[in-house]
């Protein structure tokens, strides 16, 4: 089974991130000092992934600035020969090197099943992945690498899951399991999304990587046309599970963070900086002066004023 190609889906609003998102993607925010985007890419360009099909919308140009090439920039830097700088634009050049990038627009958001659909015409009829960018995955290897191993092994699409305590359940698809393979595998039975705690099937909940069955079009535009409000993905996979599909969900190793959500987001940039070779060094002193009487950091205790 050859997996060559990976559906990222970038054409939700991310109103959870207004009023930056009024003019800037989400998935241009920057971790440190690369856009969460640059991420998904690394992740895919390492798990053997080339041909890289984004959905996009309207005010996501930046995305594909940003992979392009910036021809005064390159120009300018190696003519100043900034070695660091140059550096990080040959990390980019290489980047481009390696990877197909193709942008699908999606004219309205009708969800994320509906996002995927529109990549229809350029997966025909093979196994392919799906990336949401919302999921940063930080591993030794590659996750959704991982997640094509498996395809090829069980010949069949693979979700990604982590367990996660009942409290967190209802904002998540939940898996259903028909079949435990190995502590780390097994076969669903079903996909709920978001479940009460007490109706779930488990505590494994889908993120954002996924090896699909190209015949997860059909299912979307059956369950597509029945349909009201946004189309999602999860009802696409249950529909393919129902129709006799083989579906397994594999327990993704690395330390996931959600940054669709500035929660998220802030907690990324903390984990990504402690494990970071440069910043590593300046967190503890950081967060140090931050947690003084004197400082910003929010804390009723300690009753400080600000003036505005
Ligand atoms: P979300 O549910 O997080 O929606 O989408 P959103 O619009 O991005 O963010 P909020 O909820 O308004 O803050 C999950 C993923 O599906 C994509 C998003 O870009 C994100 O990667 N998506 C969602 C689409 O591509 N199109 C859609 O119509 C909806």
């Amino acid at each position: 089974m050859d997996v060559t190609k990976v559906v990222i889906p970038a054409a939700g609003l991310g109103t959870r991130f207004l009023p930056i998102t009024k003019s800037v993607p989400k998935e241009m925010l920057p971790l440190l000092e690369k856009p969460a985007i640059q991420y998904i890419v690394e992740e895919a360009l390492a798990g053997s992934l080339r041909n890289i099909f984004f959905i996009t919308s309207r005010g996501k140009e930046s995305l594909s600035d940003y992979f392009d090439a910036s021809l005064q920039l390159d120009l300018l830097l190696h003519e100043q020969q900034q070695k660091s700088k140059l550096a990080v634009v040959q990390e980019l050049e290489s980047i481009r090197r390696q990877a197909n990038f193709a942008y699908i627009r999606q004219h309205e958001p009708l969800g994320l099943g509906h996002a995927v659909l529109m990549a229809q015409p350029c997966i025909g009829k093979e196994y392919f992945g799906v990336m949401l960018p919302d999921d940063i995955i930080m591993g030794k290897d590659s996750g959704i690498g991982a997640l094509i191993r498996i395809a090829r092994q069980e010949k069949a699409s693979v979700i990604a899951v982590q367990e996660v305590p009942a409290s967190c359940i209802s904002s998540y698809g939940i898996v259903g399991i028909k079949k435990q393979i190995t502590p780390n595998l097994c076969q669903v039975s079903q996909v709920v999304e978001k479940p009460n705690p007490e109706d779930a099937p488990s505590n494994l909940a889908i993120v954002g990587r996924y090896i699909l069955s190209s015949k997860i079009f059909a299912s979307l535009e059956e369950v597509g046309s029945f349909a009201e409000g946004e189309l999602q993905l999860t009802e696409g996979i249950a529909h393919m599970i129902r129709n006799g599909e083989k579906v397994f969900a594999y327990k993704i190793p690395g330390m996931r963070y959600d940054v669709g959500t500035p929660i998220g987001w802030l907690k990324a940039i903390l984990g990504i900086a402690m494990q970071h070779p440069y910043y590593a060094k300046h967190m503890a002193s950081i967060l140090a002066e931050l947690n003084t009487a004197n400082s910003l950091l929010y804390n009723s205790s300690k009753a400080i004023e600000h003036s505005l």
